[in-house]
């Protein structure tokens, strides 16, 4: 199956169980301040969980396009990606546990056709309730494990808001897809096992303090992931093996002059590049503009490390906005609004990308100079507050800055570094 063919399939089951079907929303999340950029499927639907709106239907179903900033530093490996799309059933106040995980095993068993000696599943620690219908559905005893606040319970998305305890599905790619610990199992980072679903028990309110108040009703929030789905149904263990990234890949690959498969580094480079490239089109589409701050911020920080990353790739001249152009035409057809902004996104990428090498140049200068008065004056290193100054004010990226200065026999000292930052961080 296709990623397109998993989208509609969920959507029509859910419809078949009685569900509206619904648009997704933009990135960026309309009236909610406690977010910077919509980060899960239930973000739309958090004042129907709450009771602050009447929801259209008490079960509704959607594909949500959504952004994890938090985990751009886990890009790269087989399953982290910045920006994904989930697909979704919700329930307001309407049914709850046992439709909820029936549907989920109904729709990956039978809709999916997933082998159900490879699927796992994880319940909060004291929840037998729902052990006890994973248990009803066929899902033998061994293979459902308890695991506490950290992995099963979820949100709230933001500072506050709507949460409760939740049940995971796992695919189990296999023994010899594993790292072989005997305490090898779903959670594990290994790559043997993919989170694909999240079946969210939605029954608090939780406030900024952390206090937690039982909802008036119950609801269902789940989320699975698409692009891990469509690995999984794809027979690949890695997100960027199916054919939404391979146009992304390829288009990398020939403007590089490199071949994808052959070299780690290489291959989980060009794997950076793509993903980023993919976020910063969806981001520009929905209206956020590189800038220092929040979401610009965000938009800025993607870019410069695809540029960065390009570089490692010997691509030291703009290539993000021909990257850009292979996710328009890959994913316009479900997105139109890369299509109808198509000529904005490539032009704020181009200029962003330009202005960019600019600070590299001017970076690279300061640098220098910071370089030769260290020569003759504490030899050696480039001091903490230098590296954030360079980063600070000049835009200057650290990983830069440590990269030149250790080709040139130098140290930087990265303990200052991080406490300039953390000062920065609390102003
Ligand atoms: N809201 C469920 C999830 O993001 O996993």
């Amino acid at each position: 199956m296709t990623g397109d063919e998993i989208r509609e399939s969920f959507l029509r089951f859910f419809e078949e169980k009685g569900h509206k079907i619904v648009p997704g929303s933009s990135l960026i999340p309309h009236g909610d301040p406690t977010l910077l950029l919509t980060s899960a499927g239930m973000v739309p639907f958090k004042p129907y969980f709450l009771g602050e709106a009447v929801p259209p239907s008490p079960r509704l179903a959607s594909c949500q396009k959504c952004f994890r900033a938090t985990d751009i530093e886990s890009v790269g490996d087989t399953t982290h990606l910045t920006f994904f799309e989930m697909l979704g059933n919700f329930s307001f106040g309407d049914y709850f546990k046992e439709e909820a995980i029936g549907w989920a095993w109904e729709f990956v068993t039978q809709r999916l056709g997933l082998p159900r000696e490879q699927l796992w599943i994880t319940i909060f620690l004291d929840d037998d309730e729902a052990f006890h219908i994973w248990r009803r559905v066929g899902v033998p005893e061994e293979r459902i494990l308890r695991f506490g606040e950290e992995d099963n319970f979820w949100g709230p998305a933001g500072d506050s808001g709507p949460c409760g305890p939740c049940s995971e599905i796992h695919y189990d790619f296999g023994q010899e897809f594993g790292c072989g610990r005997p305490s090898c199992a779903p959670g594990c980072d290994c790559g043997r096992f993919s989170e694909i679903w999240n079946l969210v028990f939605m029954q608090y309110n939780q406030d900024r303090d952390g206090n937690r108040t039982p909802l008036p009703k119950c609801h269902i929030d789940t989320g699975m992931g698409l692009e891990r789905t469509a690995a999984v149904m794809q027979g690949k263990t890695s997100v960027y093996e199916i054919a939404l990234f391979s146009p992304l890949l390829d288009c990398i690959s020939e403007m590089a002059g490199i071949k994808y498969g052959f070299d780690d580094a290489v291959d989980s480079t060009a794997r950076i590049i793509a993903e980023h490239s993919r976020g910063i089109a969806f981001l520009i589409a929905d209206g956020v503009l590189p800038g220092n701050e929040g979401r610009g911020y965000v938009l800025r920080r993607l870019l410069r490390r695809a540029a960065l990353f390009g570089r490692r790739l010997g691509l030291d001249k703009p290539f993000l906005a021909e990257i850009a152009k292979a996710t328009i035409k890959k994913m316009g057809h479900v997105y139109p609004e890369l299509i109808e902004r198509r000529s904005f996104i490539l032009k704020v990428i181009e200029l962003e990308e330009a202005r960019f090498g600019e600070t590299l140049s001017t970076g690279l200068e300061l640098l220098d100079d910071i370089m030769a008065e260290r020569e003759t004056d504490r030899a050696g290193e480039i001091s903490g507050e230098d590296a954030f100054k360079l980063y600070d004010t000049y835009g200057f990226p650290v990983e830069l800055t440590l990269e030149i200065a250790q080709k040139q026999g130098f140290t930087v000292d990265m303990g200052g570094f991080e406490r300039e930052m953390e000062k920065q961080r609390e102003r």
